[in-house]
């Protein structure tokens, strides 16, 4: 059999990795006064070898599923091998008692007693676990998406200034709009609701990822105002532009995604943007009313008061990269996921698909978990693809039962 027979010969228990490390030094002294009645949720954390022998008859009961080495092949199974023996039996209690669901889980360990539970999970925290996948098999990290977008819009600033802020009388400006709406101004492009040749030609190549990355640079590049003058006047603009307001705000400052911010703005550009709604050859059915009542002069004098507004960025944070975002899950998850908490879910070398799917759960509230609902909540499906690569490449370290000495 495994390390078990040799490994367990008259153990006890548990936890070396955490108690050396000091971070449970109350669970230790709990553990020593709980261990004969049992009880605590470190139970399965200081098994004896009878135990695990136990539990490994209990695990015949899974391995076609999980194996009877706790190392899965298939999809959405995960590796138990080596997990954290007193995590592996809470979550044994929740999919029991319901607070975690899955047919599969419900299903096997509906009739198992309290004792079976502590077993199967000293059993399976005994193994070994598996082995890391290979670096070839796994997707390269997640590009920062900045970065990228920076790239990718090398082309745009002779046009378009040199971190998105207009020189060129009739250019837009893009830094600091909304990434959202920078988005549909560009599919605008190319489907037809703006007319622009050499805008559909440009855009045109670009995949849906690429624009989000350019729309993230130019988002997060600081505003400024466009520097060209501006014929119209800002006194009447400024009263005109009270029709506007609800959707632009009050300074030509969007707080909604939807809507663009104008502020700022080259002025030549707002005037010909104004005639193309009204002319028709832009046909997105917001701004249809609002350009009817507007005539030449009124046009030139909104772009004066919008141009000569101050810009202000969007709320819009940098997203974290793969390697920010590790930082973080390792705190409680250990370093390169390897938990020191017997508690605590190891996530080295767990599988891709698994991993995947239960980030996916946290996020959508279809696993319960408050932390990890909060840690989840603003992971993009990029950023889940990259960790749960990184976490399938780490080398685990197994839990180590540490052997007593006879009586
Ligand atoms: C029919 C297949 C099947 C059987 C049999 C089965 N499991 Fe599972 N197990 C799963 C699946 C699928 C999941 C993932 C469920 C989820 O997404 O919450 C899972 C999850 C788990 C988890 C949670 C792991 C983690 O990292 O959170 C533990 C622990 C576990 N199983 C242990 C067992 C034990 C012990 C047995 C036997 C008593 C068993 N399973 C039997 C399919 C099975
Ligand atoms: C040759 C000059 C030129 C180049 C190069 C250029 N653009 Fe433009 N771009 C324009 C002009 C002109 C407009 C205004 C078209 C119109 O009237 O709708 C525009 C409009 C836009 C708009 C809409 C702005 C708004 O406020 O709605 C976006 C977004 C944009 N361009 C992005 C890009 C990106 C990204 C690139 C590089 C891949 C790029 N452009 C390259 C000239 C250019
Ligand atoms: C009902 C909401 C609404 C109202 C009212 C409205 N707008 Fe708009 N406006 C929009 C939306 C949405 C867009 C983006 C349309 C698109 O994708 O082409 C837009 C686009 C624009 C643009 C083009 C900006 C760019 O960067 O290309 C200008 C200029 C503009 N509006 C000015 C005005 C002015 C001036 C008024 C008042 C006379 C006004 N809008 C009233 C919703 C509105
Ligand atoms: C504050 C502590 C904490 C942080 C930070 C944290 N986690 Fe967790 N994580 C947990 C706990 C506790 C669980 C067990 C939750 C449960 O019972 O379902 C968990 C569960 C998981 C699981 C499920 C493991 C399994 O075997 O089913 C995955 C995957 C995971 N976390 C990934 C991450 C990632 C990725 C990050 C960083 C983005 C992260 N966690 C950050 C505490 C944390």
């Amino acid at each position: 059999m495994e390390r078990g027979t040799q490994f367990f010969y008259m153990l006890s228990m548990l936890v070396a990795i955490a108690m050396s490390a000091g971070h449970f030094p109350g669970a230790l002294a709990q553990s020593a006064k709980a261990r004969p009645n049992g009880g605590d949720d470190l139970r399965a954390a200081y098994a004896t070898a009878p135990d695990v022998a136990e539990g490994r008859r209990v695990a015949e009961t899974c391995a076609r599923c999980h194996g009877m080495n706790g190392i899965s092949t298939t999809k959405g199974v995960p590796h138990v091998a080596g997990q954290r023996p007193a995590y592996l039996y809470a979550k044994l209690l929740a999919y029991q008692t319901g607070a975690r669901r899955d047919h599969s889980m419900e299903a096997t360990v509906k009739f198992l007693s309290d004792d079976a539970l502590v077993k199967v999970a000293a059993y399976y925290a005994s193994l070994d676990p598996a082995p890391p996948l290979a670096a070839a098999k796994t997707p390269p990290a997640r590009p920062d998406p900045v970065v990228a977008g920076k790239a990718a819009a090398a082309g745009c600033g002779g046009c378009h200034g040199e971190d998105g802020v207009s020189k060129t009388p009739g250019m837009p400006s893009l830094a600091g709009l909304d990434p959202k709406y920078l988005v549909v101004a560009m599919k605008g492009y190319v489907d037809g609701q703006r007319k622009n040749d050499i805008m559909k030609s440009l855009i045109a190549p670009f995949t849906d990822a690429d624009l989000n990355n350019i729309a993230l640079y130019y988002a997060l590049q600081k505003p400024g105002r466009a520097s060209a003058p501006a014929p119209g006047n800002q006194a009447a603009g400024k009263k005109a532009a009270a029709a506007c307001a609800g959707c632009h705000g009050d300074q030509g400052v969007s707080t909604n995604p939807a809507n663009p911010s104008l502020a700022g703005q080259d002025a030549q550009y707002l005037g010909a943007a104004l005639r193309a709604y009204k002319g028709g050859s832009r046909t997105e059915g917001s701004m249809k009313n609002a350009v009817v009542p507007l005539d030449d002069r009124t046009i030139d004098d909104l772009a004066a008061f919008y141009a000569a507004q101050q810009p202000r960025p969007p709320k819009v944070v940098r997203p974290l990269s793969t390697a920010e975002w590790v930082q973080r899950c390792d705190r409680c998850h250990g370093v390169s996921g390897n938990s020191t908490d017997p508690r605590t879910p190891a996530l080295a070398a767990q599988r891709v698909d698994y991993f995947d799917k239960v980030l996916r759960a946290y996020r959508a509230g279809d696993r319960k978990d408050s932390v990890m609902a909060a840690m989840s909540g603003t992971l993009s499906e990029a950023d889940i693809a990259s960790l749960a690569a990184h976490y399938a490449r780490q080398r685990p370290r197994a839990f180590v039962y540490v052997t007593l000495p006879c009586k």
